[in-house]
C-alpha cells in the first residue's frame, strides 16, 4: 500500500506492507534508527514518537494508520547546530548512560513540555511512566526534564 504522511518536516510517501509497524517502517525503509526497538509490544517506550503533537509507540501503530500523519521522530528534534536545551538538558544531568532508551525519553519529553511547560515533578514522572530505563534510575531524567521547562515557556525548546 501506499501511505503518504511528513516526517520530521518533510512530506513522503512510501509504499508498505499493511501489516508493517511505523517503527520497523521508520527504521528500515526511512532509515531514521533513533527510533529503537525494545520489547516491540507498548512496554518500553523506546520507539516513541511523536505523531500530531501525541507522544505514540511506533511498535503498536501500523505505518498505514499514520496516514496524513505529521510524525516526529528523535532526528527531528535535533539541530544543525549545537544541543537544544532539551538535549543539553539531558547531558548536564547525566540523564542517560547506555542511551538505548534516551529516544523514547526526548520525544515523550518533548511531547509533555510543548504542552505543558510547567509540568511538575509529578506530572514528568507520569508522563515518564511508560518508558523504561535499565540504567540510570530515572532520578536525573526526571531533573533534566524539569530543568528544559524554561527554553519551552519561551519557545525556545521546540526545535
Ligand atoms: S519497542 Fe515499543 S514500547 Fe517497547
Ligand atoms: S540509559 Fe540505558 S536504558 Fe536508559
Amino acid at each position: 500500500m501506499k501511505v503518504a504522511f511528513e516526517v520530521n518536516g518533510k512530506a513522503l510517501e512510501v509504499e508498505v506492507e499493511p501489516r508493517l509497524s511505523l517503527a520497523d517502517c521508520l527504521r528500515d525503509v526511512l532509515g531514521l534508527t533513533g527510533t529503537h526497538l525494545g520489547c516491540e509490544h507498548g512496554v518500553c517506550g523506546a520507539c516513541t514518537v511523536i505523531v500530531d503533537g501525541e507522544a505514540v509507540r511506533s511498535c503498536l501503530t501500523l505505518a498505514v494508520q499514520a496516514a496524513g500523519e505529521n510524525i516526529v521522530t528523535v532526528e527531528g528534534l535535533s539541530r544543525d547546530k549545537g544541543l537544544t536545551p532539551l538535549q543539553a538538558a539531558f547531558r548536564k544531568h547525566h540523564a542517560l548512560q547506555c542511551g538505548f532508551c534516551t529516544p523514547g525519553m526526548v520525544t515523550t519529553a518533548h511531547a509533555l513540555l510543548s504542552e505543558e511547560p510547567d509540568a511538575d515533578a509529578e506530572r514528568v514522572r507520569e508522563a515518564l511512566s511508560g518508558n523504561i530505563c535499565r540504567c540510570t534510575g530515572y532520578i536525573s531524567i526526571v531533573e533534566a526534564v524539569l530543568e528544559a521547562r524554561t527554553a519551552y515557556r519561551t519557545a525556545e525548546g521546540e526545535s
